[in-house]
């Protein structure tokens, strides 16, 4: 491309939609011109009758047409320059610049790729090298930056372009970091509700429908009631733990810690009778053979425990403990990082552990907050490893989880072939299960990745 500067007439330069559109600071841009001058050159293309069509520069023509200036020191392109190549130009002047905007910068970032895919007649048919079309990773290569980065900024000025409620939330963001929460937030209230609408019009596979039919919306007390009495082989219990969560835990979830106000907890001075009722149901709930595993706050370990041997369980007194190699504590000054919560396991006359031999620690790392929908969330590979230690996993095998917060013992059942089947009174929490069921199968449901 040849570039000659020269001196055009402003009055001669058409400016057409372009990838820059803010000129908020452009009084000091103005300012600086009119003391030293101006020190870089705009770039326009020369179209017929002495007209020209700006390419880059923007602002340095808005500040000098502030000051008046009748004419402008320009590269002239010719005219037969293809859109790509106006692009290219555009970019070398734009795309290194620091005060190009955040959305700026993604918006001509995808205008780049854009030009060059339609030019390579659309996206790479393999990676094999020298196959044709054109990939983000090519966009990455021809801008320096990382396919991740490339790729982030074209879905981020994609969802801008699509959808103008997308475009008022992203234009408030200074972050690519922040940009992706707001589109991973966003998208998530989308794919929920579409969700619900494929599965009220029946298109899911039988798999998910299942998975989706185990949690029901509803008090726990209620659903375990009208389940078959002596039929559950396996009971697993998580109930709220008589504590303050609130004040006692600091949660971060991936959909942030307003998650926390839908955990609905039970007064202290409720705690025992909460319990008692519980367990008077959970008790006929359990096959001949069963198991109750039970996880408890420490402080009610005499109470629950007592609970649970007049409800004509045989509970043993140490209880399983769940191991997490990073503790939390949101008092370090007072109090050191918690790194343990326990359970309790009772059984009925004829129950006998299947992996006999087995700790009674169970070291998992907590669910990372990225992946984590709920403040008390079990992580799927902990929870498969405790079924499996209480039962042979087969389709005989009935899983019960009165609160099933997250899902996630019912994702562990599916992934062993169990049946579960859970009750939370939270709309939010199974929608987010929803999601992941969809988004998986068994046996891969997992929490760490
Ligand atoms: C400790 S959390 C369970 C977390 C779960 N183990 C997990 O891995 O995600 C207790 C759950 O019980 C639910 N809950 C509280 N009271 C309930 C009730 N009466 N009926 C149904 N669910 C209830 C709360 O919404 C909360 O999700």
């Amino acid at each position: 491309m040849s570039n000659l500067v020269d001196i055009i007439k402003i009055s001669n330069i058409i400016v057409a939609d372009r990838a820059r559109e803010d000129y908020a600071d452009i009084k000091d841009l103005t300012e600086k011109i009119r003391v030293r001058g101006l020190i870089q050159p705009i770039a326009v293309k020369e179209l017929s009758g002495g007209k020209y069509l700006l390419l880059a520069g923007g602002r340095r023509l808005a500040a000098c047409k502030r000051l008046v200036m009748e004419t402008i020191p320009a590269r002239v392109f010719p005219g037969d320059l293809t859109e790509v190549d106006e692009k290219e130009v555009e970019l070398s002047e734009n795309i290194d610049r620091k005060d190009l905007s955040l959305h700026e910068r993604w918006k001509l970032e995808k205008a780049i790729h854009d030009l060059y895919m339609a030019r390579a007649g659309g996206p790479k048919v393999s990676k094999a090298p020298g196959a044709p079309g054109h990939s983000l990773r090519d966009t990455a290569k021809l801008l320096g930056k990382s396919h991740q980065q490339i790729a982030t900024h074209v879905m981020l000025a994609t969802a801008m372009e699509e959808s103008p409620e997308m475009k008022q939330a992203l234009s408030r963001v200074k972050t690519d970091k922040d940009a992706i929460k707001v589109l991973r937030a966003a998208n998530k209230i989308i794919e929920a509700s579409e969700n619900r609408k494929r599965v009220e019009a029946g298109y899911i596979p039988k798999v998910h429908k299942d998975l989706m039919e185990a949690f029901n919306i509803g008090d726990a007390f209620e659903g375990l009631s009208s389940v078959e009495d002596k039929s559950i082989n396996i009971l697993e219990i998580d109930p709220p733990y008589g504590i303050d969560l609130l004040h006692n835990k600091k949660s971060q979830t991936s959909a942030g810690v307003q998650n926390i106000t839908t955990y609905e907890e039970v007064e202290e001075s409720d705690y025992s009778e909460f319990i008692d009722r519980l367990l008077s149901i959970a008790s006929t709930k359990l096959s001949e053979d069963g198991w109750l595993i039970l996880w408890f706050a420490v402080q009610y370990y005499e109470m629950i425990k007592t609970a649970i041997e007049n409800h004509g369980l045989i509970v043993c007194r140490t209880p399983g403990i769940w191991v997490k190699p990073q503790g939390q504590t949101n008092r370090p000054d007072t109090l050191l990082a918690s790194c343990y919560e326990s359970f309790f396991y009772a059984r009925k006359a004829n129950s006998k552990i299947n992996k006999q031999g087995m700790k009674n620690t169970f070291l998992y790392n907590m669910v990372p907050p990225q992946f984590k929908v709920h403040p008390a969330e079990r992580p799927i590979e902990m929870i498969e490893c405790i079924l499996q230690t209480f039962a042979n996993p087969s389709s005989k095998i009935k899983v019960a989880v009165p609160f099933c917060g997250s899902g996630n013992t019912l994702l562990a059942a599916a992934n062993l072939g169990m049946i579960g089947i859970g009750w939370d009174n939270s709309q939010q929490y199974k929608d987010a299960f929803v999601q992941r069921v969809v988004a998986g199968k068994p046996p891969n449901y997992k929490s760490y990745s």
